[in-house]
């Protein structure tokens, strides 16, 4: 374990290093609840060093970081997100699984002083998730200065089981980051854009941060808000401890582990027993990131490297923190509260995922690039292009993707819109984990590994409003390691038309059909039923249960016979 208490000093100036036995209590942020929240991202100051200010980002009214939100699964929820900053920002929900115009990709924009006010209905499962920045090619600035937050989903499944679930007493959020700082005068600086890899682990935005938990299971919410690093956890005593869910759901059982990979953007959900452990006493949730804890055997250099980093301490890419093992967070044991969880599940619930069998179209992506100098990473050799979608899926279509990493670096692989099951990976790190075969958004791709995942992509389809997949290293994101995808309806049999209404016999026809309040149809027409080209001939926003279109055109008014048909919504949101 190495203790790290220098400040990096960039500018060639040096400022007091923080007392590396002094621990900080972890701050725990609060929560908000019900169906509306309000958020406000604003540009605030926090003491990371007692007596320097840093410049922070931070929604509401801590000084970096955000409440974190509690929602419930069936709940539809309405959010009022305001933009306080001096510059445009999104705000993407990590997980959810919502329209796409909803997502806060960054398509989404929020300018400075305005709000925007998406809402939804909660569908995903039990579990963690977050909110955070993703304006591109912004990400990695506003993520540096700390905006984000943690989203805990509740169902009535987990709420059947007996789990710690006192947040903030035995349920602990931790968001895992980690930053460097210079200095400027009587302020330690956050150092953004051009630093990878902090020097300062941070939980919660808290530097040596302690926490005391009570003599019992308590649960605690994993969440791997880095740049680029990724941890493999364990704890000081290399006690056992329990994954019960992932980054979308519970897993069927607690499975057993004393390490733990996190890559960014992921989160797991782990039982640790401190029944057992004397109060007074601490243990320490570390990072056992020396580089052969997760790379290749009889691997070398950049590739050996991930998740500690690189072999380097400073530069873009090094840190004081990189392939070492640290101390993230002092847990030290209280008394046990009133009704403490004592034992173990046995099971959690019993999810049931598509298989190979139900595939309906296999997509392959290649993460490509980044060979030095100046190589940046990209998806199919393809820079990424607002203006441009790279992929395009049918509404409830069940696919694999197979994503293939022969780039020079092992990257955190992120799909927005739905929660994918992993079925295999094949790696010079090896296969897949036990404690990653759940429902999951986020996937580490080792250098030189092949990793497929199904999924389904159900209820939101628009032609309009694409859904991202990128690399969550936001570096890589902001340099377009990154790639839109749309899911289309292209079904016509609940779009029936109800009544065709011809007004003389040359006259105009009147259709009707059913619709969707404040949705836009688009109608069709062709003189042949089994035509394989339709020509659009108008659209028609709905304002209640049904439509009505009137074709008035001359040309086809005067064909012996004609068929129109409402394809799609054309903007279903
Ligand atoms: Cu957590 Cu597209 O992001
Ligand atoms: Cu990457």
């Amino acid at each position: 374990m190495k203790n790290i208490i220098k400040l990096s000093a960039l500018l060639g100036l040096t400022i007091a290093s923080a007392p590396a036995q002094t621990y900080n209590a972890l701050w725990i942020p609060p929560t908000l609840t019900g169906t509306n929240f309000n958020l406000s991202l604003h540009q605030t100051n926090k003491q990371f060093f007692p007596g320097l200010n840093t410049p922070t980002f931070a929604y509401n009214s801590g000084n970096v970081w955000g409440p974190t939100l509690i929602m419930n699964k069936g709940d539809t929820v309405q959010i009022y997100l305001t933009n306080n900053l001096n510059q445009t920002t999104t705000t993407h929900w990590h997980g959810f699984h919502i329209p796409g115009i909803m997502d806060g990709g960054p398509h989404e924009v929020i300018p400075a002083g305005t709000t925007w006010t998406p809402t939804f209905t909660i569908l995903n499962g039990a579990s963690t998730y977050w909110y955070h920045p993703h304006l591109h090619p912004a990400t990695q600035n506003q993520l540096s200065y700390g905006a984000g937050g943690m989203i805990i989903v509740q169902d009535a499944q987990e709420a059947s089981l007996p789990l710690p679930r006192t947040y903030g007493v035995d349920d602990i959020p931790l968001a895992l980051t980690s930053r460097r700082f210079t200095t400027n005068g009587s302020n330690a600086i956050v150092v953004t854009n051009n630093c990878a890899y902090g020097d300062y682990q941070l939980v919660n935005g808290t530097i040596n941060a302690q926490i005391t938990l009570p003599q019992q299971y308590v649960r605690l919410r994993l969440l791997n808000a880095e740049i680029e690093r990724a941890y493999n956890l364990g704890f000081s005593d290399n006690r056992t401890f329990y994954v019960i869910a992932t980054d979308g759901g519970l897993a069927n059982a607690p499975i057993p582990v004393t390490r733990v990979s996190l890559a960014v953007g992921e989160r797991v959900q782990v039982l640790v027993n401190l029944g057992t452990t004397a109060v007074g006493s601490s243990i320490n949730l570390m990072a056992y990131n020396t580089a052969a804890s997760l790379g290749g055997a009889g691997r070398t250099g950049l590739q050996f490297a991930y998740p500690g980093g690189e072999p380097s301490s400073s530069g873009q890419f090094g840190s004081l923190l990189n392939n070492q093992n640290y101390n993230i967070l002092n847990l030290k044991v209280g008394s046990a509260t009133t009704n403490p969880i004592t034992s173990l599940p046995t099971t959690l619930t019993n999810n049931t995922y598509w298989t190979s069998n139900d595939v309906s179209n296999t997509r392959v992506i290649n993460i490509t690039g980044g060979n030095p100098p100046n190589g940046v990473f990209t998806f199919d050799n393809v820079a990424f292009s607002m203006n441009v979608i790279n992929q395009t899926l049918n509404l409830n279509a069940i696919e694999k993707w197979v994503v293939i990493n022969n780039s020079a670096f092992s990257h955190s692989f992120h799909i927005h819109d739905i929660q994918f099951n992993l079925v295999s990976r094949t790696s010079p790190a090896g296969g897949l984990n036990a404690y990653e075969q759940g429902w999951k958004d986020t996937l580490y791709t080792q250098q030189n590994s092949t990793n497929v995942f199904i999924a389904k992509f159900d209820t939101f389809a628009s032609y309009y409003n694409p859904f991202m997949y990128h690399c969550h290293f936001s570096d890589h994101e902001d340099q377009g390691t990154m790639g839109q995808f749309l899911v289309v309806n292209n079904s016509v049999e609940d779009l029936a038309i109800a009544s065709f209404t011809r007004h003389g016999p040359n006259g105009d026809i009147a259709l009707q059909f059913k619709a969707t309040p404040g949705t836009t149809y688009k109608l069709q027409y062709s003189k042949n039923m089994d035509s394989s080209s339709w020509s659009d001939i108008g659209t028609v926003t709905s304002n209640g249960i049904s439509a009505n279109f009137t074709d008035t055109d001359p040309t086809r008014l005067a064909q012996p016979r004609g068929f129109y048909r409402v394809t799609i919504p054309v903007n279903s949101y």
